[in-house]
Order: C-alpha cells, then sequence, then structure tokens
C-alpha cells in the first residue's frame, strides 16, 4: 500500500477521474485537485511537498502535457500517472515523452488504479513494494561494422542526459572500442575486474567502471585480445544482474557473432537492439541474426531494428528492406559523417553535435526504451518507425536532478 503522509497533487479537467483517485488512495491522504487550467496557466507552481502529481483528462490535451512537462522539470523524483478516457492513440506517446510514469484509461476494475499508484510511487522512490530492475539492452548485429558501437555508446549517453543511470558494457572482448568511441582512457577493464579475485558486488564493480562526462558509466574492454579467455560466461551471470540492480539501463555491445558471451547477454537481457546497415550482405546477415534470435525463444516484438546509413543510395528501397526482413525498421539512422567525425574526437554524436540528424535518431531510440520501460506493466506496445527526427523535442526534457 501507499503509505501515509503521501500528498497528492490532481490537475483534473473538469473533475474527471477524482473519485477513482480517491477511491485509490488510503482514507484521509490529501489530495489537492485543481483544474488543468490552473495547474498549466503561466507562474503556476506544483507544491514542492506533492509526492505524487495525476494528471485526468477525458481526451487529448495540450494542458495535460504543460502539466506533466512541468512537474517532471520541477522535481525529477516525483512520480507522474495520467489518467484517460477513450481511445489514447498518439496521445499516449506524447504523455510519456513529456515525462508521465504511468497511463491509465478509466474506468478500471477496484484496486487496479490503486496498484498503477503504487507502482509510480515506488518506481520514483527506487524501491518500495516493487523492486527495481533497470532494464538490459543488448546491442547486436551479426555483421561487422554496421554501427553497434556508435548505437551502444550513443545510446547509453542520450538515456544519461534523460536523466537516468546508464552503464555500458563492452562485450566485443578481443577488438572493443567503447573507451575510444567515448574518449576514456581505460585503466581499468573488465579483464581487470574479471581477475580481481574475491567476490562481487555492485561496490566493488563500481570500481572498474570508466565515467564518461555525461555521467553514462562503462566496464570497458580488455587492453589485448589474449586477455578475453579471462572474462567467463559465469563472471558475466554474475556481474549483468548486479549491475541491473543499480542502473536504470545496462547496455551491451557486442562483437559481429553470435558468440557464448553474446548468447549469455542476450538471454539475460530485458531487450535486444538489432543494428544492420543497409547493403545487401548486411540486410541478409540481419534477417539470418533476427530469425535466430526468435529460434532463441525472443518474440520479434522486444526486438528494436535499428536501420543504419537508411538513406545510402544503394539500389535498396525502404519497401525492399521490408520486405526481406518481413518487418519495418523501428529507427532510422542515416549516413552523417559528423558520425566519424565525433568518434574521432572521442565523443559520442548526441554530445557533439546533438542537432545533426544522426544525434536525433540516437535521441528517438532512447526515446522508446525509456517509453517502453515505463509502460511495460501496463501494455506492450509497437511504435511504428520513427523518422531521424523524432527525438528533437526529448533532449530538453527530464534533465537530472
Ligand atoms: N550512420 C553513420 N554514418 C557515417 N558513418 C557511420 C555511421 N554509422 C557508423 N559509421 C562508421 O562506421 C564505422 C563502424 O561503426 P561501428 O564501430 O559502430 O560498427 P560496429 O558494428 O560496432 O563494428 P564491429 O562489428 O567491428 O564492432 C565507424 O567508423 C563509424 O564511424
Ligand atoms: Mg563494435
Amino acid at each position: 500500500m501507499i503509505g501515509p503522509g503521501l500528498h497528492v497533487y490532481a490537475a483534473l479537467e473538469g473533475s474527471f477521474g477524482l473519485e477513482a483517485i480517491e477511491d485509490a488512495l488510503p482514507s484521509g491522504t490529501p489530495v489537492r485537485a485543481v483544474s488543468l487550467a490552473e495547474a498549466g496557466s503561466a507562474g503556476s507552481e506544483i507544491p514542492p511537498r506533492a509526492d505524487l502529481v495525476v494528471v485526468g483528462c477525458s481526451q487529448a490535451h495540450d494542458q495535460a502535457l504543460e502539466v506533466i512537462s512541468a512537474a517532471t522539470a520541477q522535481r525529477a523524483d516525483r512520480p507522474v500517472v495520467v489518467l484517460y478516457h477513450g481511445s489514447a492513440n498518439g496521445f499516449l506517446q506524447r504523455a510519456f515523452e513529456a515525462g508521465a510514469d504511468d497511463f491509465v484509461t478509466l474506468p478500471q476494475p477496484v484496486g487496479q488504479l490503486s496498484l498503477a499508484l503504487e507502482k509510480a510511487v515506488a518506481r520514483r522512490r527506487g524501491g518500495g513494494a516493487v523492486a527495481a530492475e533497470g532494464a538490459m539492452i543488448t546491442v547486436l548485429g551479426p555483421k561487422g561494422g554496421t554501427g553497434k558501437t556508435v548505437t551502444s555508446s550513443n545510446l547509453a549517453v542520450a538515456l544519461t542526459l534523460e536523466g537516468k543511470s546508464a552503464v555500458l558494457v563492452d562485450l566485443d572482448l578481443q577488438f572493443g572500442d567503447i573507451g575510444l568511441a567515448l574518449g576514456l582512457p581505460p585503466t581499468r577493464t573488465i579483464y581487470d575486474l574479471a581477475v580481481s579475485g574475491g567476490s562481487l558486488d555492485g561496490e566493488k564493480i563500481d570500481e572498474f567502471l570508466a565515467e564518461h562526462p555525461s555521467g553514462a558509466r562503462a566496464l570497458l574492454a580488455p587492453l589485448r585480445p589474449d586477455q578475453a579467455s579471462a572474462v567467463s560466461i559465469s563472471f558475466l551471470r554474475e556481474v549483468f544482474p548486479i549491475l541491473r540492480s543499480r542502473y536504470d539501463f545496462l547496455i551491451v555491445d557486442t562483437p559481429p557473432a553470435f558468440s557464448p558471451e553474446v548468447i549469455a547477454a542476450v538471454d539475460a537481457s530485458s531487450h535486444l537492439c538489432v543494428v544492420g546497415m543497409l547493403d545487401a550482405l548486411s540486410i541478409k546477415d540481419t534477417k539470418i541474426g533476427l530469425e535466430t534470435l526468435e529460434q532463441m525463444g525472443h518474440d520479434s516484438t522486444a526486438v528494436t531494428l535499428v536501420l543504419n546509413r537508411a538513406d545510402s543510395d544503394v539500389g535498396i528501397t525502404q519497401e525492399d528492406v521490408e520486405q526481406l526482413l518481413g518487418r519495418a525498421p523501428d529507427v532510422l539512422v542515416t549516413s552523417d559523417r559528423a558520425i566519424p567525425r565525433a568518434l574521432t574526437n572521442g565523443q559520442p554524436i548526441v554530445v557533439a553535435e546533438p542537432r545533426s540528424k544522426a544525434a536525433l535518431s540516437y535521441g528517438a531510440l532512447a526515446h522508446r526504451y525509456l517509453g517502453a520501460t515505463a509502460r511495460a506493466e501496463t501494455a506492450p506496445t509497437t511504435a511504428s518507425a520513427e523518422s531521424s527526427g523524432a527525438g528533437q523535442r526529448r533532449l530538453r526534457l527530464r534533465r537530472a536532478s
């Protein structure tokens, strides 16, 4: 149950949802209900002591989005739950983009709304009634050079810029280059951790992580290929859950193969991100990769497909790609000289050139995961392909508090 002393601020269209909110909360819980217009008006502040914000509207409402944005901007640790009626369509996505934690369609059976509110509070407090476990996203692609490292490093930093904690593990144990991509000196690597002896715990692992100025952390690949064999599957199976318990997102970069350590990462993951490139050989390998994941029991809805260099003029159209792969890519990344330029400078493009098309695509990718993890316990959705401009607003939202 939500504990005593919780203060709730409800911004409602008319009195939409007020009765349901009061029924869902323990009796005596103070609820300050105001109109959406009042809450969204210029200069209006949500009381700092409000621990939970509920926004209720019977239909898509711009003022509701403004209140959600203001609530998260004023206090990043404060959960926001949206109550709605009817078909949400694009409003759901916009509400999550604005920073909502959960989205509940009314009416709901007794107890359902209580559960949603309870989960939202527990999640933001990082514990409570619901155990917090971060998402684990393994970035893979069976062909070399498709853009896995660029994708995983930009994804980790983009999530960090959204105010989430993210750690990147370089599982390309022989030739990993996350250190180069993020400009991090390999003072300590996964090899050093693997041979350090003694038991593993979160504080110990943290000592072996490099930190990017954005706040993203990374467990870097061994310095030399011969050190790779020191990293065993059983070691990885211990490391992954510890990192998931400490970070909102664990991102894993992989070599271009279904090696045993990649399979271990795929098995431990909550989400997968396949990076393919727009050329005939890569499309063929991507297709085989997607089929392999399906054979391993991973439903295609858990797999995000990134098509890199999607604008390359190689005689393959988007329609061809869709037909060959049997699905549309979820995120398109254009060819952009800014990417190798940023790599040369040891910076992810989302930091080096945040307004470039490629950076906006990685922002959109991060946003998919933010939406997917926020919705994970409500309704899984499959978003349609996002254009390279889709993340434009995102980078301004939900900065670290
Ligand atoms: N969209 C893009 N536009 C321009 N250059 C790109 C793009 N994506 C990747 N590259 C370049 O392609 C090269 C390979 O990218 P990256 O290292 O991310 O691939 P990878 O899949 O990790 O490779 P490997 O399989 O060897 O690990 C890099 O030099 C990078 O700068
Ligand atoms: Mg790589």
